[in-house]
């Protein structure tokens, strides 16, 4: 069931995004790759390829069996700190990617202006970038990029400090009707997609709950882990050393989440003693992200690995087809809407 209100909220997002439905699946590294990606477009919601640590090979190969398996849109994340990230954006205009997504803060002098440059007559990529608060909503906007993701430290993988319902306050009155902006976050039904909707919200951006999608190449013991968790399990790391700031990550507690810890250790000492400098010092916290979640999604160590997952983990209880989720979510939301109706 998609009523006509639940249509029209939604029919700005899936303008921008060039899909049915305005729900995209959040890039997640590991996971998001041509399977998930691909899935999820052909189900009519939008797709983002998680370009992560790959190289330019690696993503040119990935973009290519993407679109082997659908011809819909769909969008790739970089990582703003990635070292070939203009190799990157090379790469994806040449496979004519409509949309990408940076991501890991502002983005850096001349990659705006790269992404959205036409060529060979063809018009550049839309370019979404995350929106940690107020102020940087507005500068984003007032640099050109297209749309925005509003995401709260519900969410899973690497997370800001607010809360997805005062971002959502904050931001949505004021920016909404300048460019698409889509909510993210502890989203798990379509009730709330349905109310950051009608708060002016342009779509919404799910993770959490697409990572056990039965498309998704994830571990069937990662999955499980998912499957048992509640939403309190979903824990945010936390940083030891003040001198050496983290970007705080949300996973299911296990003894990786201790790893970190000591992990955080071994960094701040190798700081202190002068072995490297800050931007290396968090380059190597980051790699350690990217080997603990390949551990857990791809070889299923749920225990030393890290299991990234947002707080909506609770409400992802089985394995289902993308396209059924979907389903759930927007018959949830038009559901909602209904009932407002009467
Ligand atoms: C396992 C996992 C990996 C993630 N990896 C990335 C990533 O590489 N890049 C990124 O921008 N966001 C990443 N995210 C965040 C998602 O794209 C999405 O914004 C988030 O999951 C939405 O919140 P939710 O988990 O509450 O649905 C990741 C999330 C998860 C759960």
């Amino acid at each position: 069931m998609t009523t006509a209100k639940l249509a029209s909220l939604m029919a700005r997002g899936a303008e921008f995004l060039g899909c049915d439905t305005a729900i995209l699946c959040g890039a997640m590294s590991w996971v998001s790759e041509r399977h998930l990606v691909s899935a999820m477009s052909n189900a009519g919601g939008f797709g983002v390829i998680a370009c992560g640590a790959m190289t330019p090979a690696l993503l040119d190969a990935e973009i290519a069996a993407t679109k082997a398996l659908t011809d819909r849109p769909f969008g790739v994340n970089l990582i703003t700190m990635h070292p070939q990230l203009f190799e990157l954006i090379e790469i994806c205009a040449k496979h004519d990617v409509g949309h990408v997504v940076l991501a890991g803060g502002l983005p850096p002098k001349g990659s705006i202006e790269a992404i959205k440059a036409p060529r060979e007559g063809k018009a550049g990529a839309k370019l979404i970038c995350f929106a940690p608060a107020l102020a940087l909503a507005k500068k984003l906007a007032r640099s050109g990029v297209d749309a925005l993701v509003i995401e709260g430290m519900e969410a899973g993988g690497h997370i800001g400090p607010v809360a997805t319902s005062v971002l959502a306050q904050e931001i949505l009155p004021e920016m909404a009707q300048l460019l698409p902006v889509f909510v993210a976050g502890g989203i798990g039904r379509g009730e709330a997609i349905a109310a950051y909707l009608e708060m002016g919200a342009a779509g919404v951006q799910l993770g959490t709950r697409f990572a056990c999608a039965s498309e998704s190449i994830a571990h069937p013991a990662f999955k499980k882990a998912f499957f048992r968790a509640s939403a309190r399990d979903a824990v945010a790391s936390v940083q030891i050393d003040p001198r050496l700031p983290v970007i705080p990550v949300r996973a299911l507690r296990n003894a990786g989440t201790e790893a970190f810890t000591a992990k955080q250790r071994e960094v701040a000492n190798l700081l202190d003693g002068g072995v490297v400098d800050m931007g290396e010092a968090q380059l190597q916290i980051e790699h350690y992200w990217a080997g603990a979640l390949r551990k857990a999604v791809i070889d299923g160590d749920v225990e030393g690995g890290s299991l990234m997952a947002g707080q909506s983990v609770g409400m992802v209880t089985k394995e289902e087809p993308v396209a059924a989720i979907i389903a759930e979510l927007m018959e949830q939301a038009a559901a909602a809407l209904e009932r407002r109706a009467v």
